[in-house]
């Protein structure tokens, strides 16, 4: 297994594998890095290292509210640091109310639900939401802090996700997927 850590340091120079922008709130901030993304997706490592490869994310920087974008095994993962009243109008939806009731989260059974703990990195940790960034239709890229339930949505046909990640309006099937993922520390979350 192949680790790498993102850096928000900008002194440091990027590597091919220093994929991280980050979204609403700290564009500035990392403007440099925002700017490298489309010189560095040019150079990814082929599909077989791609295949194998962890990513390590340093989310300290992220206050609640805020979001940062990683791309693992060649797809968006969005991370985001929830905040109160994100987590509590997750909370307050019904399953039943749930166009798909999975939780799609693959650090638990497939049988597991889809509450909004079972969607977060669980008990304690409820704020962070680590899921992969592609819309279950048809693999568009989701827009943040968007769309009638204040999650994300989609525009290519309009699939509207709420601030768990799970599909409530429009065409896709299911909930975005949350990928294998583990907090190594406080601040650092493997991904794969
Ligand atoms: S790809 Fe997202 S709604 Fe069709």
């Amino acid at each position: 297994m192949q680790d790498e850590t993102v850096s928000t340091d900008h002194s440091a120079e990027p590597t091919r594998r220093d994929f991280l922008y980050l979204t609403t709130g700290v564009a500035a901030a990392v403007g440099a890095a925002a700017v490298a993304w489309p010189f560095i997706d040019q150079m990814q490592p082929d599909a077989s290292t791609l295949a194998l490869s962890t990513v390590e994310v340093d989310v300290s920087s992220l206050e609640p509210g805020m979001s940062l974008t990683v791309k693992w095994r060649g797809k968006p993962v969005f991370i985001r640091n929830r905040t109160e009243q994100e987590i509590e109008a997750a909370k307050q939806v019904p399953l039943s109310d749930l166009k798909d009731p999975e939780a799609r989260n693959e650090n638990l059974p497939a049988s597991a639900p889809a509450t909004d703990v079972d969607r977060s990195a669980g008990e304690g940790k409820e704020n962070w939401l680590v899921m992969i960034g592609v819309c279950t239709h048809l693999g568009c890229i989701p827009l943040g802090q968007s769309g009638e339930f204040g999650g994300w949505f989609c525009p290519c046909h309009g699939s509207h996700y709420d601030t768990a990640g799970r599909i409530r309006k429009g065409p896709a099937p299911e909930n975005m997927a949350i990928p294998l993922f583990e907090f190594t520390s406080d601040t650092v979350v493997r991904i794969g």
